[in-house]
């Protein structure tokens, strides 16, 4: 039989390994935070996200999707990330979703072209999978530095990734959308009035839900009209 433990070699039994801690998602370098915050235009910001190489995402991506649209737009679109068609192109929104996206803003009396489109992350994920948290987490100074670039009048946040991610909650898009919030990239600078919306994507599956979509855009036409809302 096998020789038992005796009790005092059973106290000294080295205590099992500690579970595995949360993935903990590292300190953005302060270096590149301040590199970040002395560019002046979007071309130099481009230019320093071409070198970037921070996000894995960029190994297995096809183009760098990076902003589109007037360096001085009133509004802002943040969608999640670039899908199949932004990947082969290299600019967002131009799949089915930046299709109903561009009529969604028609429909509001703007044309693309007035509009500053970006996404949360700037590489296709691989198979169109969710970013992951560390994934949003190292594109996020260079979305915050579009922001204070363009300073915009209005932040229209679609989907929940990019409504998570920008008023930094933890709630579902439905609890989300149809509310303004302020978005604060920059203690210098006033924050921005922000509403979240439902993803095209979204809708073009679920085209009952587009009424809700509907709300929200004329809540963002009438504020950049100057009403109250
Ligand atoms: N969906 C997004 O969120 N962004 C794009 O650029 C395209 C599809």
């Amino acid at each position: 039989p096998a020789p038992s433990v005796p009790a005092a070699a059973e106290a000294v039994r080295p205590a099992p390994p500690p579970t595995r801690p949360p993935d903990v998602v590292p300190q953005l370098p302060s270096a590149l935070l301040q590199e970040l915050a002395a560019i002046g235009d979007l071309e130099s910001l481009r230019a320093r996200l071409d070198s970037f190489d921070g996000c894995a995402l960029k190994a297995t991506a096809m183009n760098t999707v990076f902003g589109v649209g007037p360096a001085d737009a009133d509004l802002m679109i943040i969608g999640e990330a670039p899908g199949e068609q932004e990947d082969r192109q290299g600019v967002p929104f131009v799949g089915p979703s930046g299709n109903l996206l561009n009529l969604m803003l028609n429909a509001i009396g703007f044309a693309r072209e007035q509009v500053y489109v970006t996404n949360t992350i700037f590489w296709r994920p691989p198979g169109n999978r969710t970013p992951t948290p560390l994934e949003v987490q190292s594109c996020t100074p260079f979305l915050h530095c579009q922001i204070n670039l363009v300073q915009p009048k209005v932040l229209l946040l679609v989907g929940g990734a990019a409504a998570k991610s920008l008023l930094q909650r933890t709630e579902g898009i439905m609890r989300l959308r149809g509310r303004w919030f302020d978005v604060s990239v920059d203690s210098a600078t006033a924050p921005i009035p922000a509403i979240a919306t439902l993803h095209p994507a979204y809708l073009l599956r679920s085209p009952a839900q587009k009424r809700e979509a509907w709300q929200d855009l004329q809540f963002v036409r009438d504020r950049l009209n100057g009403e109250a809302v």
